[in-house]
């Protein structure tokens, strides 16, 4: 008989890693505690912007590998990949596994002996033998589980290739926790699976994506001394990487998105005075942010200065990276935010996203005809193929360079 399992929060992560595990013979019960995440999922209303995930998640449920529930039920496996955001407390920013736990204390009723607990959350160095002593704690009838924590790598827009194909990490909180869930994992990624301990796999994670951060800050600083000494940053990146070790990152308006500018604090709260570099990159990367804020104001200012009229301007770009819909902690949006504060002769131009803060985006076609000048804070391929030099007098700002 297949193996069933849970697979809690359907979102970015919890939905495509339902399917595939579906589509590999398990029986998957996909729990989502959002009636409407799950309205949405049972009438393929999901997102468009990850091929294959229509086709995969049409196929699950067509053959009953996937069945689409608000609670838990009895399994033999538990994947959690419930959200895990920062919050301010004492002063302090600090993770928040609110639904992490919420999470665990939903199926701990239905968990039997040798049954797995999956973590995919990123979570904090020692979370995972925490979850261990909590849930033991309330079921002291259970004598035997396995644990690991697995963390997750992908990138929106290409999830389901990446969740089969990349290498995955795997930590247990025993070796037969970490050998269990590996033989679980290669029922359907071709990836590597390399095995280690918890608190190892957990600090992997937060590791590459502070990596991240601080790279990308690296590049944000860059293009502040560059801009101080008025010379071109892009031209500077280009020019240095041809040395054979070296490999800059682009600069950009900051940094966004549910994992990077979130994550370093997962370290940074517990590990305060030995994280000088983290925290000097998160206050860069959010330096960078309210520069283009500021600078974009100033442009506009010097517009009516000149004409005495205000311009009419177009954002380009509002997702928190290229070519994805995604735009959770984006910066363009916080910088939008604050511009619409007190100018609102402006439209909005992002061909993966038609509404947000109540905006409705618009055609690049309509932003040309309209605009006097174009602000791009993210470059999705779709734009690079629009010659914008077809209106002669439009000012273009690029923040991408
Ligand atoms: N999005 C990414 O690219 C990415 C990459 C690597 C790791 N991660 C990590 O994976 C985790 C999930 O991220 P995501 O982007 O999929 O989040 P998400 O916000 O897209 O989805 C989370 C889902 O969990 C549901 N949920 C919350 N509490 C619940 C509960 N108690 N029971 C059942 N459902 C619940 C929410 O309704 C939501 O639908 C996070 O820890 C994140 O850091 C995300």
């Amino acid at each position: 008989m297949n193996k069933k399992v849970c697979v809690i929060g359907l979102g970015y992560i919890g939905l495509p890693s339902a399917c595939l595990i579906a589509n590999a013979s398990f029986n998957v019960y996909g729990v989502d505690i959002d009636k409407d995440v799950i309205a949405n999922i049972k009438s393929y209303n999901i997102d468009l912007n990850e091929p294959s995930l229509r086709s995969l998640l049409k196929k699950s449920i067509k053959r009953k590998n996937l069945k689409l529930l608000n609670i838990p039920t009895i399994s033999d496996f538990f994947l959690i990949c419930t959200p895990t955001p920062i919050k301010f407390l004492n002063k302090q920013i600090q993770p928040d596994l609110t639904f992490v736990f919420q999470a665990i204390d939903s199926f701990i009723p239905y968990l039997k002996n040798k049954d797995s607990i999956i973590i995919e959350s990123t979570i904090p160095i020692g979370t995972t033998e925490k979850i261990k002593e909590y849930i033991f704690n309330f079921r002291p009838d259970i004598n035997e589980l396995y644990i690991a924590y697995c963390p997750e790598r992908v990138l929106p827009g290409n999830i389901i290739f990446e969740l089969k194909n990349n290498t995955r990490i795997v930590g247990g909180i025993n070796k037969a926790s970490t050998n269990k869930i590996a033989n679980f994992y290669k029922k359907f990624v071709s990836g590597n699976i390399l095995k280690t301990t918890s608190k190892i796999a957990e600090m992997c994670k937060l590791a590459e994506n502070a990596y991240r951060d601080v790279n990308i800050a690296f590049a944000n600083e860059l293009s502040f001394i560059c801009q101080n000494n008025n010379i071109s940053t892009s031209e500077v990146i280009n020019l240095t990487n041809h040395h054979p070790r070296v490999k800059i990152l682009q600069p950009g308006i900051g940094v966004g998105g549910h994992c990077i500018p979130v994550d370093p604090w997962f370290l940074i709260s517990e590990n305060y005075e030995v994280s000088k570099m983290m925290k000097a990159a998160r206050e860069v990367n959010t330096d960078k942010t309210i520069y283009v804020y500021k600078d974009i104001k100033q442009k506009i200012k010097n517009f009516f200065d000149q004409n005495k009229r205000l311009p009419f301007v177009s954002f380009l770009g509002i997702t928190y990276k290229e070519n994805s819909n995604d735009i959770r902690e984006a910066p363009a949006v916080e910088i939008i935010k604050k511009v619409s504060q007190n100018f609102t002769n402006f439209f909005v131009v992002d061909p993966f996203v038609d509404e947000f803060l109540n905006i409705k985006t618009q055609s690049i076609e309509k932003a040309l005809e309209r605009s006097d000048i174009f602000f791009i804070l993210v470059k999705h391929k779709k734009f690079k193929a629009i010659n914008l030099n077809t209106k002669k007098d439009l000012i273009i700002f690029d923040y991408t360079k």
